[in-house]
């Protein structure tokens, strides 16, 4: 029977679903890069979140390992072409975690809009500023999504709920995938200039890095909010900072950075009009046991029936 491992914390369904199968399974977190190297070619499954690097010379040390299972949708840790040419599947599990993000994204424009960080942490220092706090809502504004896969959609369809208009952005749909829930397919220049809200919700690339900068924030409203749950480094955190502190833009949430932990002396940090979070995205417990249990069955099945469900490079 195969032998996995599992190499982070992850939802106790995930073993237990391997074990139920008959797997050898073992799970070793911690693991510095030089350990995990030592004992990688004894395994053939590899199961990872997002702490974990696959690299090139990982993957040299995987004599066995026909198959690395991200449980959550990010591969950006995995060196993807090093393993294809390895003859390694990377599988991750699209959509599992889609409705935790999109909450959050939620969560983040409603704080952005009605102040809520600021208004709390004033309250408890002793202080009632009703001037200064109010607020704009939510209904009849435009949001504009760009990226419209899982996540995208989830965002879409309760931005709809709330009263939004939903503009999307998608290379990879034709207008009728777009429109079939509900939002208008639109450029990114058409959303950039039209929306009050834009958030990203596509894949870092080499293509992807980057995408907002100072020119895409100049062409944003001054009112407009911009939110990324997606990944750090697709905004430049520098001309994001300039934009919020020179009030050419309203307000920003991000829940992931170029660096994370971002360096105490990042810029955003220090303004009122910017929120983050720690990459929460995917970080709860809903999400937790579907991206464990997803990421088990679909291996499983691979090794049974050789499916490949999720795999990014069949
Ligand atoms: N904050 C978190 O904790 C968290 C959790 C889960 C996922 N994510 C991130 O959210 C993003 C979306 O995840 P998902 O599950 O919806 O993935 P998905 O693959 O379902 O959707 C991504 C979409 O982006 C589109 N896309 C690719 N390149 C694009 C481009 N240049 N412009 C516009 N769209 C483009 C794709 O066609 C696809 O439809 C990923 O970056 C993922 O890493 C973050």
């Amino acid at each position: 029977m195969p032998k996995i491992l599992i190499s982070e914390k992850i939802d106790p369904i995930c073993p237990r679903l391997f074990q139920e199968a008959g797997f050898q399974v073992e799970q070793k977190t911690g693991l510095a890069p030089e350990e995990l190297a030592d004992v990688i070619g004894g395994y053939e499954g590899l199961v990872l979140r997002s702490a974990t690097r696959v690299t090139a010379e990982l993957l040299a040390r995987a004599s066995a390992l026909k198959i690395i299972g991200r449980a959550g949708a990010g591969v950006d840790t995995i060196d993807v072409p090093a393993a294809t040419a390895a003859g390694v599947k990377v599988m991750n599990t699209p959509g599992q975690n889609a409705n935790g993000v999109a909450e959050l994204v939620f969560g983040l424009m409603f704080s952005l809009v009605r102040h809520l960080t600021r208004a709390s942490s004033s309250l408890k220092e002793g202080r009632w500023e009703k001037n200064g706090l109010a607020g704009t809502e939510l209904l009849g504004k435009t949001i504009g999504v760009i990226g419209y896969g899982a996540i995208g959609r989830r965002v879409g369809t309760m931005a709809k709920a709330l009263g939004l208009t939903v503009l999307a952005y998608d290379p990879y749909l034709n207008d009728g995938q777009i429109q079939a829930s509900g939002a208008v397919p639109a450029q990114p220049d058409e959303i950039y200039s039209t929306a009050d809200f834009v958030t990203l919700h596509l894949p870092k690339t080499r293509e992807t890095a980057g995408l907002i900068g100072a020119e895409v924030l100049g062409k944003m409203k001054p009112s407009a909010c911009l939110i990324n749950c997606a990944r750090g480094g697709l905004v430049d955190e520098a001309a994001l900072a300039e934009a919020l502190g020179s009030g050419r833009l309203a307000g920003a949430a991000l829940d992931v950075f170029a660096q994370e932990p971002p360096s105490a002396d990042n810029p955003l940090l220090a303004l009122p009009n910017f929120i983050g979070t720690p990459h929460l995205g995917a970080s709860t417990a809903e999400s937790q046991v579907n991206v464990a249990r997803a990421v088990a069955e679909q291996m499983i099945a691979f090794f049974q029936t050789g499916a490949l469900d999720g795999v990014v490079n069949p």
